[in-house]
């Protein structure tokens, strides 16, 4: 895994989209795995801005999402899809048509993810999928567990992940207790991962993922296995690695 340090939150988002920007230069086409959440957000401001003020070009990209709560709306303010349009995608040239973003509502989640994880295979899979890391280890909604799980599901939040969450909802009771979420197969069928840490309180995630044992306990430990990782992560992120 290629480490790259950022003095903080600006520096890691400024690096991260530099990074994106190369890949779709390079590949018109790209397939990029987008994440939602707080730590992505500096990153797409600074894709909007390469985009208005250097024309980097999104026509041709499409675009997967990692997850959406399971029960919400598109239409929803805390659903993954709003996010994903008011904070990248209404502000640069995607076509609506190219952006997926998994359907909260879906009657039958297991079918749904089947057809996911298919309809990313007929894109010719990820090029560059961009991640979090949960407080917890987790990627996407894949929450600590006794195994890693492959397919696009339906997902229960660990409490952990809940009271993360209840920050962007009126209260705790609020947060759905269900998402759909990509798998690991997916995530890790990506060329190219990049994954982004900010603040010490994703330290102790960070250094499992880097320095611990590959875990299903520490969802992202699993990215040690992927030939292609680049972390981003500022200094305080960084502050308990070896
Ligand atoms: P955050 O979430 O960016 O809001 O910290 C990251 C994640 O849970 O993957």
């Amino acid at each position: 895994m290629i480490i790259i340090q950022a003095k903080d939150y600006d520096e890691m988002s400024r690096k991260a989209a530099l990074f994106i920007a190369g890949q779709v230069l390079l590949k018109p086409t790209s397939v990029l795995g987008l994440a939602t959440g707080s730590t992505p957000v500096g990153t797409y401001k600074e894709l909007i801005r390469f985009h208005k003020e250097d024309g980097v070009c999104f026509q041709q990209v499409r675009s997967v999402n990692l997850d959406e709560y399971y029960g919400l709306p598109a239409s929803h303010e805390q659903s993954y899809r709003h996010f994903m349009q008011v904070n990248l995608f209404d502000h640069i040239d995607i076509l609506p048509g190219n952006t997926h973003v998994p359907d909260g509502l879906t009657r039958d989640p297991q079918a749904y993810g089947k057809e996911y994880d298919e309809m990313i295979a007929s894109l010719g899979g990820i090029d560059l999928q961009l991640l979090g890391i949960g407080s917890n280890g987790h990627i996407a909604f894949n929450e600590p567990g006794r195994y890693f799980t492959a397919p696009t599901r339906l997902v229960d939040l660990n409490k952990n992940t809940i009271g993360d969450n209840a920050r962007f909802f009126e209260s705790e009771d609020e947060v759905p207790r269900q998402a759909i979420s990509m798998g690991m197969k997916s995530i890790l069928g990506a060329k190219r991962i990049l994954i982004l840490a900010s603040s010490a309180n994703k330290a102790e995630a960070v250094r499992d993922m880097l320095e611990g044992p590959i875990d299903p306990m520490v969802p992202a430990s699993i990215l040690q296995l992927h030939p292609n990782v680049t972390l981003v992560a500022d200094y305080a992120a960084l502050s308990l690695i070896s």
